[in-house]
């Protein structure tokens, strides 16, 4: 007999592509993009730029190297990105905006992830020849570390004043921002708003096995593009996953508030168990504190493992749990209660 199939909630990005995205991905018409061009590379380009509310867009492998050329295009080595503490850009780009821009992250402790225009004013330094300048300041919308919190748009409006107020530009990683706009009901371009560059991921939420795009003003295109050749980030006929992001606009955009149904639930269900303290997930990330000492991640992850859920270690005794859509409600309600049965 076969055992069954583990319940993934390590991270949204586990989601393999459907066959109906697999159909759209053998169909699309393709060019070389390094060349002269890819025609579905280039319409899924133009309508990610539309919705943010940008002028343009260009496609990346990944959302590390959308993140890492927005921050170049941004600052000057020798200067400083001021970003909140436990940012993506801050603990899992491996130090990249050191090591590839020269780029000094000055982190800003907050007590939850939440980044503020008030927070921002005050890391910033008076200008002095004896300290760095700030080259560009960083939000992340939804804040992976912070649990999947979403940030508000009147919140990233005065992070985008207070980086104004000192003539600095914003960068978004909004890798999440598709959650964000589901769980806040607001269109993408609202939370984008004021942000010079936007960095957005396909293979997160929407299901896609690989893609994020990097959004901006027409000016920044033609250095964009460099500095992604530069990286290696040049693909050939990548309209094969263009298709795959835009029939994830299409089709997996809209069913992101069953991810957050599912990640309520999750909590709900666990929140009788004295052994464990779920967050209020506000998008489709669930933290779960382990309450006794005995209980350490690195103990209960791969016993959860056996017992058939999947989850991931987010300090020593914290374990992160992500819905999508290769779990269903019933997979979320098995896993609560093997979650509960193995603490008891
Ligand atoms: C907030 C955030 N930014 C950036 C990234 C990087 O994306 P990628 O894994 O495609 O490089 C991730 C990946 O998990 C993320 O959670």
């Amino acid at each position: 007999m076969t055992a069954p199939r583990p319940i993934d909630l390590r991270s949204d990005t586990v989601t393999r592509p459907s066959p109906a995205m697999r159909r759209a991905m053998a169909e699309a018409p393709v060019g070389d993009d390094v060349l002269d061009g890819d025609p579905t590379t280039r319409r899924l380009e133009r309508r990610v730029a539309e919705l943010l509310g940008q002028d343009d867009a260009l496609f990346f492998p990944s959302g590390t190297q959308a993140n890492q050329t927005g921050i170049a295009l941004l600052t000057r080595p020798g200067t400083e990105l001021v970003v909140e503490a436990n940012a993506h850009l801050v603990h899992y780009e491996l130090a990249g905006v050191a090591a590839n821009w020269g780029v000094q992250i000055r982190p800003v402790a907050t007590p939850d992830g939440r980044l503020t225009g008030e927070l921002v004013r005050g890391a910033l330094r008076p200008a002095s020849p004896h300290v760095p300048r700030v080259g560009a300041v960083a939000a992340e919308n939804t804040h992976n570390a912070a649990g999947g919190q979403v940030m508000a748009p009147a919140v990233m409006a005065g992070i985008v004043a207070a980086a104004r107020q000192a003539q600095l530009p914003v960068h978004l990683d909004g890798a999440r921002l598709w959650n964000a706009a589901a769980a806040l009901g607001v269109p993408l371009a609202q939370l984008a708003r004021g942000a010079a560059t936007v960095m957005v991921s396909f293979s997160k939420g929407l299901g896609c096995p690989v893609g994020s795009c990097l959004a901006f003003a027409a000016t920044h295109r033609a250095l964009a593009w460099e500095i992604r050749k530069r990286l290696g980030g040049g693909m050939r006929q990548s309209g094969i996953l263009a298709a795959a992001a835009l029939y994830a606009l299409d089709c997996n955009l809209g069913r992101l508030p069953e991810d957050h149904e599912n990640a309520k639930l999750l909590a709900e269900r666990l929140s009788d168990c004295p052994t464990i303290r779920p967050s209020a997930p506000e998008t489709n990330i669930v933290m779960l504190d382990l309450v006794r000492e005995a209980d350490t991640a690195d103990d209960v992850v791969p016993r959860l493992a056996q017992a058939g859920v999947l989850v991931v270690p987010f300090g020593a005794r914290r374990l992160r749990a992500v819905t999508h859509l290769d779990v269903s409600r019933e997979d979320v309600e098995r896993a609560a209660e093997v979650i509960a049965r193995l603490l008891a």
